[in-house]
């Protein structure tokens, strides 16, 4: 098949998922042959034209001496040089790609032959080159295919008016551990500032280029932003980067798909899923859906997301229903736990605050801890024994660890995870676990804050921990110290400051059951 296209190589490219042939190990089998003006070196647009639609090979025949015929009335010149490119399987830097619009500082994964003439750019055996190359590929690709349950995931984050710099890279460096603790690896991060998204497309179209031309540079095979994305710009980003894009949400509901231990949870998760999944059925293209497997796609499985919709809205009414009988259960063992008058503290903070760990330092509890975001997703109580300094009374408590709060915690999962946020309504009192050695510490205050503000029951009188003491050098601490004068100071793993705690926390019981 022959297509002209009237532009630049770059103007008139065809999107990868229209190709007749699309992916890492193979060329798309189209050659492309454009002509340009004058005597310059092929752009880097047209270059990255090639590289997004792999093409089989693009020669650039340079036109010069232009005249016009004195009777045609065309315009005539003659091929002066010739240049060959085609795609490689390393990347390397070749130092000889030109230097026009740079596009991104990452190795070329092309060779630009130096000017040729037509003689010998007749002689080349395109389909020898192209054998060979594919052969590479296919080597490459079977190579980067080893653990095949690991995406090679590539970032993209984008600041808009509403965040500063500060707060955009800790965003990105949070999704950057999620998408590490969902099982995948980051390869590379790339970064746009636009007032605010592309409607169609979130990045501008310069940038969407560079993302395609970086997850072939790479390999990669998933995209994942840094923020929520509509189901038309998962479309469209797809569409024009030939891999699969996700969002945060999506990052964080596979791992808590992951995670989920217990049926409750479970129940929960494939609940928050299938909700967060329903309005985005019918935007994932076939090709998309046929790639299957990694972050995105576990929890309910293929089959049921080729299923009608009226399927999947039944499901979720089941669903919805054995949460709402298993809440009802929950209730009756809070009721019940209640009734012998022990007073409970939940045990809340940021993702990775240290939690667990503290649970498990001061009740020998078995609690998974791990430094991934969202270890524990199944609410853990113990029993912690105190002695009450007032009445010298020996008491316990009972502590429960919640699931980790993280900013911007997605909706279906606020909604999904109820349950646990129940536990954090219905205690007497909470104990509010701050990682102080996190940058962001100040900021995930705030974030858990305004997530205890929008629960229906307010919570009862919370004490302020600050854990991770071991790693946080003087001034913060002193920051920390005046502006939360009440706070304690902790290292839940090198068993600093316990004491101090387990004192604060029977005044804290003391106040929240007998506040006058
Ligand atoms: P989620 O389950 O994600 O909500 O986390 P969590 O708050 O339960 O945190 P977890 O107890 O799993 O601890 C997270 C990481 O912090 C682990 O690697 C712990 O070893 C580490 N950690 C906990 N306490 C301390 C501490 O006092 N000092 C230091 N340096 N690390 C700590």
């Amino acid at each position: 098949m022959i297509r002209v296209g009237i532009g630049t190589p770059n103007q008139t490219k065809i999107p990868p998922l229209e190709l007749p042939r699309y992916g890492a190990e193979r060329l798309s089998g189209i050659r492309c042959i454009a002509t340009q003006l004058n005597s310059e070196t092929p752009r880097k647009s047209d270059l990255t034209a090639m590289a997004i639609q792999r093409l089989d090979a693009l020669v650039m025949l340079s036109v010069t001496e232009l005249g016009f015929e004195r009777r045609g009335g065309g315009a005539t010149g003659y091929i002066k040089e010739t240049y060959l490119a085609h795609l490689t399987a390393t990347p390397q830097f070749t130092g000889q790609n030109p230097s026009s619009e740079d596009i991104s500082d990452s190795p070329q994964s092309w060779h630009l032959s130096p000017p040729l003439s037509l003689d010998i750019l007749t002689k080349q055996d395109f389909l020898d080159l192209v054998e060979g190359l594919e052969a590479e590929f296919r080597r490459e690709f079977v190579a980067q295919q080893v653990d095949v349950d690991q995406d090679r995931v590539l970032i993209v984050g984008l600041m808009t008016d509403r965040t500063t710099q500060a707060e955009f890279e800790n965003g990105l460096a949070e999704i950057a551990r999620l998408v590490d603790t969902a099982g995948g690896e980051v390869l590379q991060t790339l970064r746009q500032k636009r007032s605010q998204p592309h409607p169609q497309t979130v990045v501008g179209a310069g940038k969407v280029q560079e993302i395609a031309l970086t997850v072939q540079t790479l390999g990669a095979n998933l995209v994942v932003f840094d923020r929520d994305l509509s189901p038309a710009q998962v479309r469209n980003l797809e569409a024009q980067t030939g891999v699969r894009v996700v969002d945060r949400t999506e990052v964080i509901l596979d791992i808590f798909a992951q995670r989920a231990q217990s049926r409750a949870g479970k129940l929960q998760v494939e609940l928050a899923q299938l909700e967060y999944m329903l309005p985005r059925l019918t935007g994932r293209g076939q090709a998309m859906s046929r790639l299957g497997g990694g972050i995105g796609t576990r929890g309910p499985g293929e089959t049921k997301l080729e299923t009608e919709r009226r399927a999947i809205q039944r499901r979720i009414a089941r669903l919805q229903q054995e949460v709402n009988q298993l809440q009802a259960h929950r209730s009756r063992l809070r009721q019940r736990r209640q009734q012998r008058d022990v007073p409970t503290v939940a045990v809340v903070g940021y993702t990775n605050a240290g939690k667990s760990t503290l649970l498990n330092t001061l009740t020998n509890a078995d609690v998974y801890t791990a430094d991934q975001l969202f270890a524990t997703l199944d609410p853990t109580t113990r029993r912690l024994p105190i002695v009450d300094e007032e009445t010298g009374e020996s008491v316990s408590i009972l502590l429960t660890d919640t699931v980790g709060f993280i900013h911007e915690l997605p909706p279906p999962l606020v909604d999904a995870f109820r349950a646990t946020l129940e536990e954090v309504t219905e205690a007497d009192a909470l104990l509010h676990l701050v990682d102080l050695s996190h940058p962001a510490w100040q900021s995930q205050i705030r974030s858990v804050m305004s997530i205890l503000e929008d629960m229906p029951v307010t919570p009862g009188p919370i004490l302020i921990a600050f854990n991770k003491i071991d790693q946080v050098g003087s001034d913060t601490l002193a920051l920390a110290r005046e502006e939360f004068p009440h706070g304690v100071f902790i290292s839940a793993s090198q068993r600093l400051g316990l004491e101090t705690l387990r004192q604060k926390l029977a005044q804290l019981i003391h106040y929240a059951i007998d506040p006058y």
